[in-house]
């Protein structure tokens, strides 16, 4: 992951900074920046988030042109000297990189066997040691950065500085780049929010795209030689503003509604609601949902809508597994990539592999300027706004509603009458949020436990999975999953008095059999909270440690009042905890590493 960050214009300081901030859901593991002034590359690097950053960095006189990285450690653990920039032997190149380089050992031992020292355990390194190489051969920049990207293998978007240039340097490889101009002033990122307030458009660059900027000026090259490529507009919402809240994870539980009603009225829309119009489904045989961590769990809750909407036979997968299982593709197989971000590198594999194959791909994904977005065959963009903190929460909501209605569309083509949106606008009517004060209490009793156990059956076992997941990235309590029908095979012998067993039951069809397993759980000690949406007489609503009602829908997106309830509570456990749930340890929000 990582996330780069280039500029040229006056101040360069503090725009690196201000871009490195809007980029730290990319990681927070270090970060550093180098800043050429007169003749000199200045390099100031810190552990951790970019606030320590900001504190080490010292006035420069005549700065004018810099780059920045916020890392998510890979390779070298998260120090100063592996923190990004990396230098050549000599200095004169620094670099940032967000990527993988996979042949980085054999060309350090060539490099090492030149004569050329190392100093970190980074991969990016190389790239640095690579350039002052090839210079010093032909006395050529864009040749040594040709020859550079020619020698690595892997995934890369870089951003270069040379001593004595006054422009910056730049190449891209399956990691998301771009760059905007504004008058005389360059830009350079791995995201577009960095542009917010700087450009009004800007230059999405493709993989094999590399060049150089300088002043008001932007050469592209390809293999072939220079190239062209043509500025979009830039067309961002609303995305940093954190209104009366303390963090970004609970504003963006609370935008979940303002999201159902973005989805309504964007599929409302004849040309956004019939975008499979053009496409032949008789020959489809085979429906194959992918996706990453939350992005999974919809997968899992949207191939059961599918299956039951259409009839078609649907399978989820883990990206990450997705080409490493015999999974068969083909013309007659439709494959549904699902992400918040629409770069996570294991689903973008999948969808290699998937294009490769002849499949038709389908985009289920938030980012619309993302690589999936705009390379898939078709794209149903989720609405939900810009997501910032890591652990993922309206995306998930948003996710389950168009994956409801496209399964609806799906279904329609061939031959249900029953309107996509129905089921939509039904949650959307609804909906709530539930009784806050409620979750804070029962967060402040979760907080204390090391593990917790989730049980459901069907959809509500994905809904507990996401629901743990939620709980394990923001409090760092271990909470695991169980089929409810699975306890008794194995998982009992973990129960005893201290153990809070959480239990999800808002299927009618299977209520009683999980009554029961919760039950069996309560016989041996545990202390079971029931999620349910169902009625239940004061007595038995005794028989729980707690009940957590949420309310009842009649259809698929029950999983939506399901989890928001989980969210929140996961959110308070986290406060109560002191973390920040907005960054948790070890994590980013856009992993763009397999
Ligand atoms: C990371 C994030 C998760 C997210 C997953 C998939 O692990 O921390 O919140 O669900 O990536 O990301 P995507 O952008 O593909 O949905």
């Amino acid at each position: 992951m990582c996330g780069i960050v280039g500029f040229i214009g006056k101040n360069p300081e503090h725009v690196l900074l201000n871009g490195l901030k809007r980029l730290e859901y990319r990681g927070y593991d270090s970060a550093g920046i180098a800043v050429k002034s007169t003749d000199k590359i200045e390099l100031f690097k810190a552990k951790g988030e970019i606030k320590n950053l900001e504190k080490v960095i010292l006035p420069i006189a005549n700065a004018d042109i810099g780059i920045g990285h916020t890392r998510w450690a890979t390779h070298g653990k998260p120090d100063e000297i592996n923190a990004h920039p990396h230098v050549s032997g000599d200095k004169t190149w620094a670099v940032v990189h967000n990527g993988i380089i996979e042949n980085y050992t054999e060309l350090k031992t060539k490099l090492m066997g030149f004569g050329y020292g190392f100093y970190s355990e980074t991969d990016t390194e190389t790239v640095a040691k690579l350039l002052e190489y090839y210079f010093a051969k032909d006395g050529d920049e864009i040749s040594a950065v040709s020859k550079t990207i020619s020698a690595i293998k892997g995934s890369y978007a870089l951003g270069i500085l040379k001593k004595d240039k006054d422009g910056i340097f730049f190449a891209k490889n399956k990691s998301p780049l771009f760059i905007a101009k504004a008058g005389e002033e360059i830009m350079l990122a791995s995201d577009i929010i960095c542009f917010k307030g700087f450009a009004e458009e800007y230059y999405p660059l493709t993989d094999g795209i590399f060049g150089y900027a300088s002043r008001g000026n932007i050469v592209f090259y390809d293999k072939l030689g220079e190239t062209k490529i043509a500025p979009v507009a830039l067309d961002l919402g609303e995305y940093d503003n954190l209104n009366t809240y303390k963090h970004f994870m609970i504003k963006e539980i609370f935008d979940t509604k303002t999201a159902l009603k973005n989805i309504i009225e964007y599929y409302s829309e004849k040309t956004n609601y019939d975008k499979l119009k053009d496409f032949d489904f008789s020959g489809i045989t085979r429906v194959k949902f992918v996706g990453c961590g939350t992005a999974y769990h919809a997968c899992l809750l949207g191939a059961d809508m599918f299956c039951e909407k259409t009839g078609i036979e649907a399978t989820a997968y883990v990206a990450s597994e997705f080409r490493y299982q015999k999974v068969k593709l083909g013309s007659d197989t439709m494959v549904v990539l699902v992400s918040q971000s629409g770069e996570t590198a294991d689903t973008l594999a999948a969808f290699e592999l998937a294009k490769e194959s002849g499949a038709y791909t389908i985009a289920i994904v938030n980012v619309e300027y993302s690589t999936l977005a705009k390379r898939a065959d078709a794209y149903f963009p989720i609405k939900a706004g810009v997501e910032i903190a890591v652990a993922s929460t309206k995306a998930f909501s948003a996710q389950l509603s168009v994956l409801n209605v496209f399964a609806g569309i799906f279904a329609k083509k061939i031959g249900s009458e029953t309107d996509p949106l129905s089921d939509l606008i039904k949650l959307y009517e609804t909906f709530d949020y539930g009784n806050l004060n409620d979750f804070k209490l029962l967060a402040d009793v979760l907080r204390y436990n090391d593990n917790l156990f989730m049980i459901g059956r069907g959809n509500d076992y994905y809904v507990a999975q996401e629901a743990s997941l939620k709980i394990k990235e923001t409090s760092y309590i271990n909470s695991n999953t169980y089929y409810a029908g699975e306890l008794k095979h194995g998982f009992l012998a973990l129960i005893d008095e201290q153990t809070y067993v959480i239990t999800f039951a808002t299927d009618k069809n299977v209520l009683s059999k999980t009554l029961c397993n919760a039950e069996e759980a309560k016989a041996r000690g545990g202390k079971v909270i029931l999620c349910t949406c169902f009625d239940l007489s004061p007595s038995d609503a005794e028989n729980f440690y707690y009940v957590v009602r949420v309310k009842e829908l009649g259809n698929s997106l029950q999983a939506v009042l399901n989890i928001v309830p989980w969210q929140i509570i996961a959110y308070y456990i986290s406060i109560n905890k002191g973390l920040n749930p907005d960054k948790p340890r070890n994590l980013a929000k856009s992993v763009t590493v397999e």
